[in-house]
């Protein structure tokens, strides 16, 4: 029997029981499995398949800002100053309080809920902003996937997916925020998350993450040919990318050009109530972004310091021993140079 064909073209390809074994020496595996969509080799589970076609067909709009990004690199700052940007620039907004996915919600989300919730974790206050967002609407159909449709305009879109997985004529239809990150931070990041989640509850080493992650075996990778599709399309006069780096380095700087890739004409003043509202101190001192807080395991979420966790660059140094630095090193640099990207 053949496998599945998904309207972006992508050849859904189930992982076989072997390699969910091996993976599952270190974490929790979805109870749905996993796939790979070929020939490109997102890794995703298995409940991609229910909603990847009406993602695909999507209906954007030219007022909508979707920001995309490889998973710890920089989203939630991002998603929070773009919304903040376009709706709560003199920080006076109503629903300013409300979680960040009940504002921005994430189109992909769904795939990570079973029938129950985030794969076995109560998902109670997800569930009443979906509720709010779309009155009416069934939760077999999508929550995330539902709020994005129905948050209100201008919309700002979270996702992970990368530009092959979503309609060709996005950019043409929509402005896009790419936010990057070096992938060193990016694994340090992601190995807590693993840890943190429930439904990962990774208890593997470290050094066994970071070859998880060279082999493309995290969920949303592969890194590089993600990266390698928003940074083919750079140039786009509706696609914004940018480095988590040049954040950390020029907030300012990066609001300014912000302002205009998104037409907001926002003053001084309220560049830097953006500025303070999004500052790391500031978010973390607000809460976690996350859908519920049993969806953590509470105790490796107090040891590393939460979702808000460090927010600095360069903390890989404090990770890597002398050997694993060497392999990524090799590995980014039989990357880099054939993708043209440059990570400061
Ligand atoms: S997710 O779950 O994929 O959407 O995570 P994401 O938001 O992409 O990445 C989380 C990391 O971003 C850091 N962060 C920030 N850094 C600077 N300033 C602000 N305001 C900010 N908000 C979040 C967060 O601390 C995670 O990085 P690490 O290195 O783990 O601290």
């Amino acid at each position: 029997m053949s496998n599945q064909r998904l309207r972006s073209g992508h050849e859904v390809v189930p992982m076989s029981e072997e390699w969910l074994t091996r993976l599952e020496k270190d974490q929790k595996m979805y109870k749905q499995g996993m796939i790979r969509l070929m020939p490109d080799g997102w890794l995703y589970p298995t409940a991609f398949i229910n909603f990847a076609d009406r993602i695909y067909n999507f209906e954007f709009r030219s007022s909508d800002v979707v920001l995309m990004t490889m998973p710890k690199s920089g989203t939630t700052w991002m998603q929070e100053i773009l919304w903040t940007m376009l709706h709560n620039p003199d920080l006076d907004h109503p629903q300013a309080d409300e979680p960040i996915y009940h504002r921005a919600p994430e189109i992909s989300l769904d795939m990570m809920f079973d029938s129950k919730g985030m794969e076995g974790a109560k998902i109670d206050n997800f569930a009443r902003a979906f509720i709010e967002t779309c009155p009416g609407r069934k939760p077999e159909d999508g929550m995330s996937l539902q709020m994005c449709e129905l948050t209100a305009d201008p919309r700002v879109i979270k996702t992970h997916l990368p530009l092959s997985v979503l309609a060709p004529d996005l950019l043409d239809k929509a402005k896009v925020v790419y936010v990057a990150r070096n992938p060193k931070d990016v694994v340090v990041s992601y190995y807590y998350y693993y840890c943190m989640m429930k439904a990962f509850t990774y208890t593997g080493s470290f050094t066994n993450f970071v070859k998880y992650f060279m082999n493309d075996e995290v969920v949303f990778g592969p890194y590089w040919p993600h990266l390698r599709l928003a940074w083919e399309k750079k140039d786009h006069p509706n696609m914004f990318f940018v480095f988590y780096e040049d954040m950390k380095e020029d907030i300012m700087a990066v609001l300014h050009k912000l302002n205009k890739f998104l037409g907001t004409n926002l003053t001084q003043q309220q560049l830097d109530n953006v500025s303070r509202h999004t500052s790391f101190s500031a978010m973390k001192s607000r809460g976690e972004p996350l859908i519920d807080g049993d969806v953590f395991n509470a105790d490796v979420r107090e040891k590393v310091g939460g979702y808000f966790r460090k927010g600095i660059i360069g903390d890989w140094k404090n990770h890597f021993t002398p050997e694993l630095e060497q392999e990524m090193n090799q590995w980014v640099e039989s990357h880099v140079p054939d993708i043209g990207i440059t990570f400061k």
